[in-house]
């Protein structure tokens, strides 16, 4: 049925005629691989374990990137991989996607800020992107409103893989196999923009996260924790961190907030998105699923790792006319910076308990792998 899925896949090129092609095509052929490994089954992207659905409705959004709730589709989705791991998809070959969203990092990276092309550092610390398809809005300052036309950023950034999307439809058309993705996700084999970016968004819909040990202990009361893991577990509810990285099954929220991070003058968060004084020093609420394997932390990465988070909350955050209400003495806006007075004994079962929110299985499955031989 789907010719596309063959073990290997050898890639061909068309040297002679693209002569005119403003890349060195040699080059090309020398720096990457021309050939990629897929399962001979089709994998279903499109799994969300059924406990989890009444929670996953509840945050369906009507906006641009909720359709994704319904459907991933497995074709789309194969071809996104192959996208998301394709160095082509930069100037010099170089930098693909997952250069800066790794899979073992829960597709972030663990430095501060991510080499894009020729080693520029990225201006903010690269996200994680787990169940992105439950996003309202997308980066750090969440300016951009739907995943479509986020993929395609990355691509066009002068920092990051610098290369003009047309460009990279030139150079995928090229290549044989793309054809045969392309014609099994949209009846077509014509690489185009809008399908590149369709693809993409549709693999990064597939990367859900919902079987770390916070879910495999959530029906019979965490009969798996040690009790260490299990004071964390009712100290993030007792103590704030639940009312903005929210729900059982989220761990983050689609609303931006002020968490009472010292900021620069100019880091102004959803400002950008919005121009209103109000969302000044607001960024995305992110989730703290698979925390444990993206260190560092914070939009610019400030804090080594998760003791020195919990004790920002704990005895750093600072006063600001926006800081949010959860965070203030007063529970208003803007209020006193809250201390929450946690020992050092709570701070470490706090770590503790965000590390059982680690997923395993989304690190090692086959399904979200580099389908380049490497
Ligand atoms: C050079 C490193 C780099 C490369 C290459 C890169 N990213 Fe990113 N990505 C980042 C950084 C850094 C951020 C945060 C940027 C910001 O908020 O301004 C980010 C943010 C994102 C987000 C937003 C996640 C969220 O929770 O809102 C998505 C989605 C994403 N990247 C997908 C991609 C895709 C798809 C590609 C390939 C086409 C890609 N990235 C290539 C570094 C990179
Ligand atoms: C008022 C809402 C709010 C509350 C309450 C809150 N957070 Fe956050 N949290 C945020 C926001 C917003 C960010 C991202 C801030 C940034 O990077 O500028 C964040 C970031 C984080 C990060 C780093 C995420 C990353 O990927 O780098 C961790 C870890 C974290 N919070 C843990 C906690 C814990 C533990 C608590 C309870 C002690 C807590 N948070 C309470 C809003 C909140």
């Amino acid at each position: 049925m789907v010719h596309y899925i063959a073990a290997l896949l050898s890639m061909l090129l068309l040297f002679a005629s693209c002569q005119e092609n403003a890349k060195d095509l040699q080059t090309i052929a020398e720096a990457v691989p021309y050939e990629w490994t897929l399962p001979e089954e089709i994998i279903d992207y499109s799994i969300i374990p059924p406990d989890v659905m009444p929670q996953l409705f509840a945050n369906t959004f009507f906006n641009g990137n909720m359709l994704s709730t319904y459907s991933v589709s497995n074709e789309k989705a194969t071809l996104g991989r192959v996208l998301f791991y394709d160095k082509r998809l930069s100037r010099d070959n170089t930098v693909s996607c997952a250069s800066c969203h790794l899979q073992e990092h829960a597709f972030a990276t663990q430095d501060q800020f991510s080499a894009g092309i020729d080693g520029q550092l990225t201006p903010k610390n690269s996200m994680s992107l787990v169940n992105l398809r439950w996003s309202r809005r997308f980066f750090w300052d969440q300016r951009e409103l739907r995943l479509e036309e986020q993929v395609l950023q990355p691509i066009a950034h002068p920092e990051e893989m610098d290369q003009d999307v047309s460009e990279v439809v030139l150079e995928l058309g090229q290549i044989e196999a793309y054809g045969s993705l392309f014609e099994a996700a949209y009846d077509d084999p014509t690489i185009t923009a809008e399908g590149i970016a369709e693809a993409l968004a549709s693999f990064l819909r597939a990367l859900v996260s919902f079987d770390s040990k916070y879910d495999q202990g959530r029906p019979d009361g965490f009969s798996n924790f040690t009790e260490s893991e299990e004071r964390g577990r009712v100290l993030f509810f007792n103590n704030r961190c639940n009312q903005c990285h929210t729900s059982e099954s989220f761990f983050a929220s689609n609303e931006p907030t002020h968490n009472g991070l010292a900021l620069a003058p100019g880091d102004d968060g959803f400002f950008i998105a919005t121009g209103n004084a109000k969302d000044i020093g607001k960024f995305k609420t992110v989730t703290l699923r698979n925390i444990g394997l993206t260190p560092p932390y914070m939009h610019d990465g400030r804090f080594e790792n998760l003791h020195e988070v919990v004790r920002f909350y704990n005895e750093g955050i600072q006063a600001h006319p926006n800081l949010d209400d959860r965070l203030t003495e007063e529970l208003e806006i803007g209020g006193t910076p809250v201390r929450l007075g946690l020992s050092d004994q709570d701070i470490d079962d706090l770590v503790a308990f965000l590390h059982t929110l680690s997923d395993e299985g989304l690190v090692q499955s086959e399904k979200y792998a580099n389908p380049f031989p490497h």
